[in-house]
């Protein structure tokens, strides 16, 4: 049986004022059990204090984007082990921000995958089409194009089986327009038989598999329900500790 995973990617978001309130609510109002994995992902300059308020709770935290190189002259770069230093246990890679604003290539990202498995974190691969490769049905194609590039590397077969995916429709994110869980769901099983043909069955089955683009407590119900979707990636919605546990509140 997979568990659960909501994760809120905070994007270029917060204050240290901000972020103290935002912890300490989510961290007040999060019911003392419940059968889901929860992780924060700050932008970098919080991450330590992300670590000291969440140190022994439930909730974990994550890294954005890593560095595909160990350590050196890379300006403004942040990587692997300095992620897992602060206690990180997830870093997001290959998110369409990334990809788009900062042409991140699927073959870096690959390089980034693999570098953050053998640090000890786990990715949180993002894949998605964008609206215009959604509109000329190229969403299966994409996908695995961008799956390849980490199928495809010495080390990535083993990496991704260290890691979750997150299905993202470019066109979803923070538009407020959501696949529909069918849909959603349609491109899930195909990635989970995708990695089933090309890395394992046992891979497959028990990977983690993540929706992101515009989740939110009313349309979270629905999209947890299909048998492919783990989890979500939750970008705007997870700046409101309300709304934000509220997706995870929909799993049960
Ligand atoms: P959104 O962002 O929930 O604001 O659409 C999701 C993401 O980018 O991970």
């Amino acid at each position: 049986m997979r568990k659960t995973l909501i994760a809120g990617n905070w994007k270029m978001n917060g204050s240290q004022a901000a972020i103290d309130q935002l912890l300490s609510s989510l961290k007040a109002s999060l019911p003392e059990r419940d059968n889901v994995d929860w992780a924060v992902f700050p932008p970098s300059t919080y991450i330590a204090q992300a670590q000291s308020m969440l140190e022994g709770s439930r909730i974990a935290w994550g890294g954005q984007n890593v560095c595909e190189h160990p350590e050196g002259a890379y300006t403004g770069e942040v990587s692997a082990s300095m992620l897992v230093d602060f206690g990180c246990k997830y870093v997001i890679i290959g998110h369409s921000e990334r990809r788009h604003i900062y042409n991140e290539t699927n073959e870096q990202i690959a390089e980034k995958i693999v570098i953050a498995v053998e640090a000890g974190l786990t990715p949180v691969i993002c894949v998605g089409e964008t609206q215009a490769q959604f509109e000329s049905e190229m969403t299966r194609e994409v996908i695995r194009t961008q799956l390849d590039a980490v199928i495809n590397h010495p080390e990535g077969k083993e990496a991704i089986s260290r890691s979750v995916i997150a299905y993202e429709p470019v066109w979803a994110i923070g538009t407020g327009l959501t696949a529909t869980p069918e849909l959603a769901q349609d491109v899930h099983i195909r990635i989970r038989s995708y990695i089933s043909e090309n890395v394992g069955k046992k891979v497959a089955d028990s990977m983690q598999i993540l929706y992101g683009g515009s989740v939110k407590p009313d349309n979270a119900t629905n999209l947890l329900a299909q048998p492919d979707i783990d989890g979500c990636l939750v970008g705007g919605a997870s700046l409101d500790p309300t709304k934000f546990i509220g997706i995870g509140k929909c799993k049960n």
